[in-house]
Order: structure tokens, then sequence, then C-alpha cells
């Protein structure tokens, strides 16, 4: 199968992609909480957690131009191509790091820099394999600092990719105020929140 027809098979699935080194930290219990949820849902659900793959970040190599996939690095991201290309749900959440996304998100998203395609010469005008094919984002970042502004452009910084490779991001969670592992948990707002999204993308992923 080429890779443009694969683009083509999207089904009712959500990946959630889960990008803190803590294990059992924050982010790792909205990931299974909002998996749980949408399992409760007609969808089922596929957790992530990139602190588990070994995986390079992109080097920018440009060999997926001529390709259509990933052929620089054989890793930890290619079985998830597959995934990200049959989901039509997607789920970033990432700590907050130094104002930002975690690195291991970061990494995740410049990977998925293969499903572009350029017009020569360069720049010109781009598109993405992934377009088109009625995909849906949430985005969540968990910050340990109460200010608003310590929070960084982290949900910016998964928001406009995931729009740029042809998501429309339904909703968006920024958790503050919470560090030690499990203290989500005892957040009524973070877990409402997080339930809310979860139900938005359900919904917005089952048609
Ligand atoms: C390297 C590093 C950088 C961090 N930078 C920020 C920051 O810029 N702003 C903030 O509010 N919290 C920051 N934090 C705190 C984490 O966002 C916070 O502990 C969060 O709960 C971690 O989520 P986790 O439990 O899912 O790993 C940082 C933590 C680390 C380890």
């Amino acid at each position: 199968m080429s890779p443009e027809s694969r683009t083509d098979v999207t089904s009712p699935r959500v990946l959630v992609v889960c990008g803190s080194p803590r294990k059992d930290g924050n982010s790792d219990l909205l990931a299974e909480r909002i998996a749980a949820k949408i399992e409760r849902t007609s969808l089922d659900a596929e957790i992530v957690r990139l602190r588990e793959l070994d995986y390079s970040s992109c080097v920018g190599c440009e060999s997926c131009r001529d390709d259509g996939e990933c052929s620089r690095f054989t890793d930890g991201m290619t079985p998830v191509y597959e995934t990200v290309r049959k989901a039509r749900g997607l789920v970033l959440i990432s700590p907050v790091h130094n104002y930002n996304v975690s690195a291991w998100i970061k990494a995740f998203i410049d990977r998925l820099y293969c499903f572009y395609e350029f017009e020569y010469p360069r720049p010109g005008s781009w598109s993405s394999r992934l377009s088109g094919q009625n995909r849906k984002a949430v985005v969540i970042a968990v910050a340990e600092q109460p200010d608003l502004d310590d929070a960084g452009f982290a949900l910016e910084a998964m928001r406009k990719p995931l729009e740029a490779l042809g998501y429309e991001v339904v909703d968006e969670v920024l958790v503050l105020t919470v560090f030690d592992k499990g203290a989500v948990s005892k957040r009524p707002d973070v877990l409402s929140a997080t339930d809310d999204a979860a139900a938005t993308l359900a919904r917005e992923t089952a048609h």
C-alpha cells in the first residue's frame, strides 16, 4: 500500500500521547483518565507513553520528501506512525517544561514532519497528508506554577503544529498549580475539564 493511500484510512479511534518523563505523574494520570473516558463511549483508545519509546528527534534530512515516510530512522516512532494514521482522534498531554512542552512531545511533533508535502522550489506551498480526514485533537498542558504566564506557550506549541497537520483542536486544558505526583487526582476542576475534553473528542471523532 502506498503511503498516500494508507493516510486515507482513518477509523474512530483515539491515540493519547503522554509526554512526561515522570512515571505515574500528573500527565500519566490524565492520559489514563481520558483514555478510560473515551473507551466508555463507542471508541477505543490507545496510550503511547513517549518516555517508553527509544526514538530520535527529526534531523531534517528530508528523505521523507522522496519516500513519503520517515526512512531515516527505524526506531520507537516507526510503529507509532501507523497508529497516528489510523486514529482520527489525537490527544497530546505534556508537562510544562521551561514555558514549553517537554522534549519528548517536541520530538514527537517534529517526527510528524514526514506527513508534509512541499512544492518546489522551496519555500513554496505545502500540505499535509493527514489533512481533509476529519481529524480532531485535544491538547493538555500541566504546570506547577499558579500564574498563566509561567505555563508559557505550551498549549500553543501543541495546537499550532496539529492544526498545520490537519487536525481541528476541539478543546484544550491548561492545568496550573500542580506538582506532586497524583496532585491532579485531588483537583475536581481539572478532572472535570479533562472529562469534558474527552467527551467532546469522543463526540467529534465518532462521526
Ligand atoms: C525541566 C522542568 C522544567 C519545568 N518548567 C516549568 C515551567 O516552566 N513552568 C511551570 O509551571 N512548571 C514547570 N515545571 C514543573 C512541571 O510542569 C510540573 O511538575 C508538572 O506537574 C509535571 O507534570 P508530570 O507530573 O506529568 O511530569 C518544570 C519541571 C521540570 C522537570
